[in-house]
């Protein structure tokens, strides 16, 4: 296909000797700008005098038309100086599919030195000023830095030209970076970007492709402009940058250098509600967005992680095969990424992913703990939790749990040394606000996050220890009760988890498939695990595992060991939230008369706010009390 390349520029960048050679070596006719200014330009320019707009509209409207003779010929590299936008503009007006911008860029420093060595040329050095400040840089022009010599000038434009990418990554952070590799191992030609911030940010993706042989294929920009161009069309841009304002500044600077068409793939930890605001704002661009929640840290980055994609389904299905390439596998083979839903449906997928991983991690705190009171040091405690993972409560979170605990800096446990405050990121936060606003008592991932909150209250703590704190705790329980509680209790958090999923796949009409959620789950992300696999086959048949005959089974069998296990930790005082909520919920679920009536009525009293009743059917209130209050 025919095409114009303007090569673009202030002068004296070179547009002439770059040009040129660029259409000897793609054997197409070249054309220098300057050749078709009128006399009278010419003669203004020698008087030092610089061209206004009205001055260049004929030349303009000539190189115009010169640019349409080529297309219908072998198309052709035009040099001209094309500084305003609206010049680029009149020049690919109606050819703009066909019209490729290469901007030479360059210090003004640079440039003047070059010029000054110039003989003979109409345009005199004192004139680049005006050349600068009339100069719009463009933004959708292929950028080629002038410090590189002519002929690496033009092999970089050649290989930007002819080697488009299949898909391009934002934000080499550390999952970004991981991601990257992932996809370049299997083989796709990738584009990746870094932003530049003097100091701070410097040749990131340059130095990062350096230091992976696996990367010598892929192309490194910090300038978003090329990375863009450097991307077949419609475009796949894959976004690993911090949720929130980071992303929304990445955004507004990528979106406008995008075509109908392209697709961008969230893979950061967004608020389901600002994926589908976003999606709707760049649909009404033609701009596809795909919220996909990413789960498996660096190492699942790396080597395949759980991949939790939301939005349009005809968008998802065009990147589909990087996303299912690249993403862990199930025990069967299949991708462990799955087409969520429409909407934000992945990112909440995700969040409450992260919800059950703060109850998943906040249990296993918990066996330590009290393990750790009953007098086990941190590799004993490992070895009761090796044993474990070989009878049937494997997971991944208890095994970096029993690496965690034998890790030492010299004879001492690392984790001894481990300041006892625990951050978050916000989407425990996020899943206890869905719990509460979907009227889902996942009170399990609600006390994980609570318990992270007390733990950050560090100061008070001691406070309070040193009036409250008996001497230390003995925790008595045998193990074997602790394991069975802990299975139980991880029961019970998978339980809450997907009847929040249901619930919300109800509430926004996202007919998520349970069944294949867990399927995904089980890995490449945080809470693999062995149980995520037995949860896979109830799933298919009911959306309340609770109610289900192999889970009930389950609970029955283990209820008496959580029993014991929160009795003995509260004998010890010792805090075990999730252990308790654990058991209040079955305790609570598991009461066919609860103590709510007293609630009904209590409403009624004091608001009127009538209630039901065991014996009658219809709505009550009774006058409470005896004196009328008017
Ligand atoms: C994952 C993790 C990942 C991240 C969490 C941590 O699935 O790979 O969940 O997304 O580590 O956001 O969250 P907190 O910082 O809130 O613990």
């Amino acid at each position: 296909k025919a095409n114009v390349f303007i090569v673009m520029g202030v002068s004296g960048s070179g547009k002439s000797t770059v040009g040129q050679l660029l259409a000897d070596t793609l054997e197409i006719p070249f054309f220098d700008g300057d050749d078709f200014h009128p006399e009278r330009n010419l003669k203004k320019m020698s008087d030092g005098l610089p061209l206004d707009d009205s001055d260049r509209a004929d030349w303009l409207q000539e190189l115009h038309q010169l640019a349409q003779a080529a297309l219908v010929q072998k198309g052709a590299v035009i040099a001209c100086s094309a500084l305003k936008a609206n010049y680029r503009d009149q020049l690919s007006q109606s050819i703009e599919d066909a019209v490729d911008f290469i901007f030479l860029e360059g210090d003004e420093e640079l440039i003047r030195k070059r010029m000054e060595a110039r003989k003979n040329h109409f345009m005199s050095p004192a004139l680049l000023k005006s050349q600068f400040d009339t100069l719009e840089p463009p933004e959708k022009a292929l950028n080629i830095s002038i410090e590189l010599s002519p002929q690496e000038m033009v092999s970089a434009i050649v290989d930007a030209l002819h080697q488009k990418s299949s898909i391009g990554l934002i934000g080499l952070g550390v999952m970004g970076k991981s991601l990257c590799r992932n996809l370049a191992r299997h083989g796709f030609q990738i584009s990746m970007f870094n932003r530049h911030l003097q100091d701070v940010e410097e040749h990131i993706a340059v130095d990062f492709k350096a230091a992976h042989p696996e990367l010598n294929k892929a192309k490194a920009f910090d300038h978003l402009g090329n990375f863009v161009r450097s991307l077949e069309r419609p475009r796949k841009i894959m976004l690993m940058i911090k949720a929130g304002k980071p992303l929304d500044q990445t955004l507004d600077r990528l979106v406008p250098l995008l075509d109908e068409g392209d697709i961008i793939i969230d893979g950061g930890n967004s608020h389901f509600k600002d994926t589908h605001a976003r999606q709707k704002k760049l649909a009404s661009q033609g701009i596809e967005y795909i919220g996909a929640g990413i789960s498996g840290g660096e190492e699942g980055a790396l080597k395949g992680p759980s991949i939790m994609p939301g939005g349009d389904i005809e968008a998802y299905q065009q990147v589909a095969p990087f996303l299912e390439t690249i993403a862990a596998k199930d025990l069967n083979g299949n991708a462990c990424c799955s087409y969520i839903g429409p909407e934000g449906s992945g990112h909440f997928v995700k969040t409450i992913h992260n919800g059950i991983e703060y109850a998943e991690m906040q249990l296993l705190v918990e066996v330590y703990f009290l393990l750790r009171a009953s007098g086990k040091n941190p590799d004993e405690i490992a070895a009761v939790l090796a044993s474990w993972q070989t009878e049937g409560l494997d997971s991944f979170l208890l095994e970096i749990t029993i690496e965690i605990l034998r890790k030492k800096e010299g004879e001492a446990w690392l984790i001894d040394k481990i300041l006892d405050k625990a951050g978050n990121k916000g989407t425990g936060n996020w899943s206890t606000v869905a719990a509460s606003q979907l009227g889902i008592p996942a009170t399990m991932i609600a006390s994980a996050l609570f318990a992270r909150y007390i733990s950050s209250f560090k100061e008070k703590r001691m406070q309070l220890a040193s009036i409250f704190e008996e001497e230390a705790p003995v925790f008595e329980c045998n193990t074997q009760d602790l394991r069975e509680g802990y299975a139980i209790a991880r029961i019970v958090n998978h339980c809450q988890g997907f009847e929040l999923l249901a619930a919300a796949s109800h509430e926004y009409n996202w007919s998520l498939h349970l069944a294949e959620i867990a399927r995904i789950w089980t890995n490449g992300c945080i809470i693999r695990s062995g149980l995520m696999e037995m949860l896979i086959p109830p799933l298919k048949h009911t959306e309340s595992l609770l109610l289900h005959p192999e889970i009930i089974e389950h609970l029955k069998i283990g209820r008496s060991s959580l029993k014991k296990v929160v009795l003995s930790s509260v004998a010890a005082n010792i805090a075990s939230p999730c252990f308790q909520e654990a058991l209040n919920y079955l305790n609570a679920m598991g009461t066919s008369t609860s103590a709510a009536s007293l609630i009904q009525a209590q409403r009624d009293y004091f608001g009127a706010h009538t209630y039901q009743r065991h014996d009658q059917v219809g709505t009550f209130h009774t006058k409470w009390k005896n004196t009328n209050h008017d």
